[in-house]
């Protein structure tokens, strides 16, 4: 018998619909359940084939966890490895060496640090920030969001430089991008199921958060060419990434699906907010991508100490391509810490500016 172990935090009907539909279709042979942990012990044995993660990004006791069953061999969606290292700038850097629409996209210094970082710790920083030449690249509508999270936490639409200072002055430690804003026209969120499942599903971001009012059903809302392209794009990303699960969205201008989110591997899948027909598709495709590689089994990637462990057993199925390392140095700049002022201007100040 396998196990397919679901972990959730406080959505009702997805771990419902999930369970159910893996539960009818496997007959006893394939079973579904909410997973407990408790403490996990170095020696944890493996009880899950499969885990579903939806909530380790809220959790790190959970991601701990699911990298320690990851060891025995459980399967767990998302790979809990790569999404501890992911993060959205990266994401927008990647896509757009392969091919995809990027809007452009800064990543900015923090305002504010942790209490033992002083401006001596700070010293490859530049200060003060060339405010106007990041402007001036990325252009006014901008967004000023994390450079990892989601839920629209902290995410803020920005007019004038002054708005920006105003706004950036209130993130505190969260590392921000600042975005090009699309003013689109059309704009579209994909699932994506075992990196090529693609389902587009029209969506009105300015409706509220989790309404219910986001998801509209129209037929045919992209012309037949862009609705291929998205759909290429979120493979390409897809599997760039390496999601099994993911969310892709595209705010489309002038014919352009410009991604602007696709690190959302616990994409929100309640039957409230995303509707019936789209619950339904996603729980159909996890369902059927999961029964297939409990099948055909899981291209597990392979970790400097997956060959340690049982090279020959444990090999994986695919090789792992060696990424490219690449030593490009930087010569950075030293910061002159004696010229570091207190800033008395609007210009945001950031720990690093003098603030001891
Ligand atoms: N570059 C952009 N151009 C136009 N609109 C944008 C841009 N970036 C963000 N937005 C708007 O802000 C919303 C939230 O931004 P984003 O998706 O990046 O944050 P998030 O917190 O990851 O959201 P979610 O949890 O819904 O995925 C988007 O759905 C979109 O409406
Ligand atoms: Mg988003």
């Amino acid at each position: 018998m396998k196990r397919v172990g679901i972990l959730t935090g406080r959505e009702a009907t997805f771990p419902e619909s999930i369970i159910r539909s893996i539960n009818e279709k496997g007959n006893g042979e394939v079973v579904a359940e909410m997973v407990k942990f408790g403490g996990i012990r170095i020696d944890e044995e493996r009880k899950y084939d499969v885990i579903i993660d939806r909530i380790s990004h809220e959790i790190p006791y959970y991601r701990a966890t699911l990298k320690r069953m990851a060891l025995e061999g459980t399967y767990v969606i998302n790979n809990p490895f790569w999404w501890s290292a992911d993060d959205k700038f990266f994401n927008f850097s990647l896509a757009a060496k392969i091919g995809i629409a990027i809007p452009k996209t800064v990543l900015l210094p923090q305002q504010n640090y942790i209490p033992d970082i002083t401006s001596e710790s700070l010293r490859n920083l530049e200060f003060p920030l060339d405010w106007e030449g990041i402007v001036d690249y990325v252009g006014f509508p901008a967004f000023l969001k994390p450079f990892d999270g989601g839920g629209w936490k902290n995410v803020s639409k920005i007019h004038s430089l002054e708005e920006l200072w105003s706004v950036y002055n209130q993130t505190g430690k969260l590392c921000m991008t600042l975005q090009e804003g699309i003013e689109f026209d059309q704009f579209v969120r994909c699932y994506c199921v075992g990196q090529e499942k693609v389902l587009i599903m029209p969506y009105d971001p300015t409706k509220p958060y989790l309404s219910g009012m986001q998801y509209v059903n129209v037929e045919d809302y992209l012309s037949p060419e862009l609705h291929a392209r998205v759909e290429r794009d979120v493979i390409t990303i897809c599997k760039a990434l390496g999601y099994d699960l993911n969310t892709v969205e595209f705010a489309i201008k002038d014919g352009i699906p410009y991604a602007i989110d696709f690190m959302n591997p616990a994409p929100d899948a309640e039957l409230a907010s995303v509707g019936e027909q789209n619950h339904k598709w996603i729980v159909e495709a996890m369902t059927e991508f999961i029964f297939k590689k409990l099948e055909k089994g899981f291209e597990t990637p392979e970790y400097r100490w997956s060959a340690m462990l049982n090279p020959a057993a444990k090999a994986p199925k695919t090789p792992v391509k060696a990424a490219k390392s690449s030593t490009k140095t930087t010569e950075a700049k030293k910061a002159e810490t004696s010229k570091v002022k207190k800033a008395t201007d609007k210009k945001p100040a950031t720990k690093k500016a003098g603030a001891e």
